[in-house]
């Protein structure tokens, strides 16, 4: 009931101010932000391409917005095959206007399988207007300084990195022989490049036309509560992280709604999916797609999540990654019309 006095209160006075923000524009306020602060720009189209994943079947037929990468007749099958692996890494297209804008988010682990399925994909570097990260785990930021080093020559001088709070910041994990280190992405490091920029952010940012990396979530779930088991060092000690610097993609496809990537979603899917409505004041959502890190959760936080998706009834639910063959399994059950499961290679064509 409150939140839909604030919307309406909300779009009563953007009706009559004109007072909406528009792509260019920083957000302040991040986890406290007011409902429908950012407008993105709509697309008139959107491609997501999942370089790397951890599952890989490439018998998969095209299936609905789905177009698999399919071993070709006449190619050679020894070095057609994509790499899969626990990481993942997505190269994502607007179009607006006409016009095509595209960045890379999150980079995977290993580095000749991600780049090998980078070339087969034909990921074009040198249109790559920016480059995002979700959060700091290994699995996510693993080959970004081989990869940028590998493609020096193609990609544009300056191009920027964004990154969220305590991004550079090493993380841990609780194991039972001990604690292991599960990287650390360091600003020398990237500084040591000479041609990308670091933009670290708190809040809603556009990364390229028709899209937004969300800044801190907002928790308002009171089951989301993360993992005990991940770590962060804070003051010399290591602390349970919060994931305060985790942030997803936030598209607008024109006339279908909201389309949310997550990388492994730590903060919670339905957090990140809450807060991206609420960011934008679009209640519509066309895609939920990404790590939902459900790999070894309690069945009744699976089936809350689940629950609550479909309560939110997008149009597709892709979860891959970290969120773990149980849950995948029920999302496949439970939404039979909406779920599309994923592949290394896949593209995903968004259109109007
Ligand atoms: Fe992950
Ligand atoms: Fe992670």
């Amino acid at each position: 009931m409150l939140r839909e006095m604030k919307r309406r209160e909300f779009v009563k006075a953007s009706l009559a101010t004109g007072a909406v923000l528009l792509a260019g524009d920083m957000v302040k306020g991040g986890i406290n932000l007011a409902y429908g602060a950012v407008k993105i720009p709509e697309a008139e189209k959107a491609t997501v391409t999942v370089i790397t994943d951890n599952y890989f079947n490439g018998l998969l037929q095209p299936y609905k917005i789905a177009k698999r990468y399919g071993i070709k007749p006449g190619t050679d099958v020894y070095k057609m095959n994509l790499h899969a692996e626990h990481g993942l890494s997505y190269h994502i297209e607007t179009v607006l206007n006409g016009n095509p804008h595209s960045f890379l988010f999150d980079y995977g682990v290993d580095f000749q399988g991600v780049t090998r399925n980078m070339e087969l994909l034909n990921i074009d570097f040198g249109t790559v207007e920016a480059l995002g990260l979700s959060h700091g785990h290994f699995d996510h930021w693993g080959t970004f300084l081989q990869v940028l080093k590998w493609k020096k020559e193609e990609f544009r001088k300056g191009v920027p990195l964004y990154i969220g709070e305590e991004g550079f910041v090493e993380r841990f994990a609780q194991m039972p022989g001990g604690v292991l280190s599960i990287g650390q992405l360091k600003r020398e490091d990237v500084e040591r490049l000479g041609f990308v920029k670091t933009v670290e952010i708190k809040d809603p940012t556009p990364i390229v036309p028709g899209a937004y990396l969300t800044g801190s979530i907002e928790r308002v779930t009171e089951y989301e509560k993360g993992s005990p088991y991940l770590l962060i060092e804070r003051g010399g000690k290591l602390v349970p992280d919060n994931f305060i610097g985790e942030y997803a993609v936030v598209l607008n496809l024109k006339g279908k709604g909201l389309i949310v990537l997550a990388g492994c979603a730590h903060p919670g899917i339905i957090n990140i999916v809450k807060h991206a409505q609420k960011m934008t004041g679009i209640d519509k959502v066309h895609a939920v797609m990404g790590g939902f890190h459900l790999t070894g959760a309690k069945p009744e936080l699976i089936q809350r999540t689940v629950a609550d998706i479909k309560a939110i009834n997008p149009d597709y639910i892709v979860p891959t990654h970290c969120t773990g063959y149980d849950a995948i399994t029920v999302f496949e059950r439970e939404m039979p019309g909406q779920f599309i499961l994923n592949s290394a290679g896949t593209r995903y064509m968004f259109t109007v």
